[in-house]
């Protein structure tokens, strides 16, 4: 059947199936058996470390694969509700048939928690395609350092995974930072890969270790400066901007490709823009002062329980219309006030007295 005649036929499906698509009804079947979605089934579940879990999950058939740094959204329901974050494949891109989540469960953490001590093998999450631009490019860097944070490797380890199974033969070395040596994952991968391969090599650096040993230029002297190298960082915001500044100081910034798992929503504090104004909730009837927070942080802080995904811009699960006020975005600093507008409220902040639809 060529693709739009299945195409055609679907929407005819969907069309009669009203007044839910088709997938809603399919799943009652079974969950994976999709005509749109992308869903996987849990087929393996590994604790590598004390705060982490290592999923294996088989894609239907709409799953197209990833590139290598590429990250997926992945949706789970808890108590009635669909949660969503994203997560970087850790596999080699060469895999079609299998996804593989290292996902580190934050001590407050509510989806990472959750997947790591409740998802088990059998059970189906929903699944997003692959994407991103922090990959490595098609044309291989002459020398290519990653250097990693905590749950930061997945994306690294998935390139490197991917220079390995390809027979990459120019120089890669990862410099990954963790607490100790028990929290890093894939430890005996890494090693041995480090073993066979003469152009991989392997730093780990220990930051709660008594040598404490935290991110420091030597660690990448002889590595980021020499000739073709080609820079992807991805960790904590205190790693990203130290490794970041460290090129800039170098004069190295362009080689730098670099992803955050999360930014920081700090309000900016301007002494001749103080932070004024309340926060009205029009949907639930309830105000809170403005604290200068991201109006996700505040209303969840007024005991709202508005839904989100990133909490950093990317994904739009966040969006309420903003019927009043200016808001500021955080990451351009952009000021807006045209009413009754959708707004990420993840990454703007009130600026004045604002009325949102939460
Ligand atoms: C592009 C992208 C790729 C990602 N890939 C991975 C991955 O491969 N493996 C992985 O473990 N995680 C990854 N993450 C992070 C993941 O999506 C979640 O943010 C994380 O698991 C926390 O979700 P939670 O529901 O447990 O925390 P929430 O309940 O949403 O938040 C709880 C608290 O933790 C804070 N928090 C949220 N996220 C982080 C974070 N990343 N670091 C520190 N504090 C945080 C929140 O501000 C809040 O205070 C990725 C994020 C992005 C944006
Ligand atoms: S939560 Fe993803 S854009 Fe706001």
């Amino acid at each position: 059947m060529t693709s739009r005649l299945a195409s055609l036929l679907g929407n005819l499906v969907e069309a009669t199936a009203t007044p839910y698509p088709v997938d809603r009804y399919l799943e009652f079947v079974n969950p994976m058996l999709t005509w749109r979605e992308t869903r996987a089934k849990v087929v393996g579940r590994e604790l590598q470390t004390n705060r982490t879990v290592t999923l294996t999950l088989a894609p239907t058939r709409q799953w197209k694969g990833h590139t290598a740094g590429q990250y997926v959204e992945v949706s789970t329901v808890v108590d009635g509700v669909r949660h969503r974050r994203f997560f970087s494949p850790a596999n080699a891109a060469q895999s079609h048939t299998a996804i593989e989540l290292t996902v580190t469960a934050h001590d407050d953490g509510f989806i990472s928690q959750h997947l790591r001590e409740h998802v088990a093998v059998g059970d189906v999450l929903g699944l997003g395609e692959a994407t991103g631009q922090f990959v490595l490019p098609a044309e291989r860097p002459e020398r290519t350092i990653l250097v990693s944070g905590g749950s930061g490797i997945t994306p690294v380890i998935s390139m490197l995974r991917t220079l390995a199974t390809e027979g990459h033969r120019q120089p890669v070395t990862l410099v990954h930072y963790a607490r100790t040596a028990e929290d890093v994952p894939y430890a005996a991968e890494l090693a041995a890969l480090a073993d066979a391969h003469d152009n991989i090599d392997v730093h780990l650096h220990y930051t709660r270790t008594t040598d404490r040993s935290h991110f420091i230029a030597a660690h990448l002297d002889g590595l980021v400066d020499a000739d073709g190298a080609q820079v992807f960082l991805c960790g904590p915001p205190t790693l990203m901007s130290a490794v970041s500044a460290d090129l800039a100081d170098r004069g190295l910034s362009a080689r730098l490709h670099s992803e955050a798992f999360t930014i920081d929503t700090a309000p900016v504090i301007d002494p001749n823009q103080p932070i004024t104004g309340t926060l009205t909730y029009s949907t639930t009837e309830t105000t809170s002062e403005n604290d200068g927070r991201t109006i996700l942080e505040q209303a969840e802080a007024a005991g709202l329980q508005p839904e989100y995904g990133c909490r950093m811009g990317i994904c739009f699960s966040c969006t309420a219309v903003r019927k009043s006020g200016c808001t500021r975005n955080i990451l351009t600093g952009e000021l807006d006030s045209e009413t009754d507008q959708q707004i990420q409220i993840c990454v703007n902040a009130p600026v004045g007295d604002v009325d949102i639809e939460l």
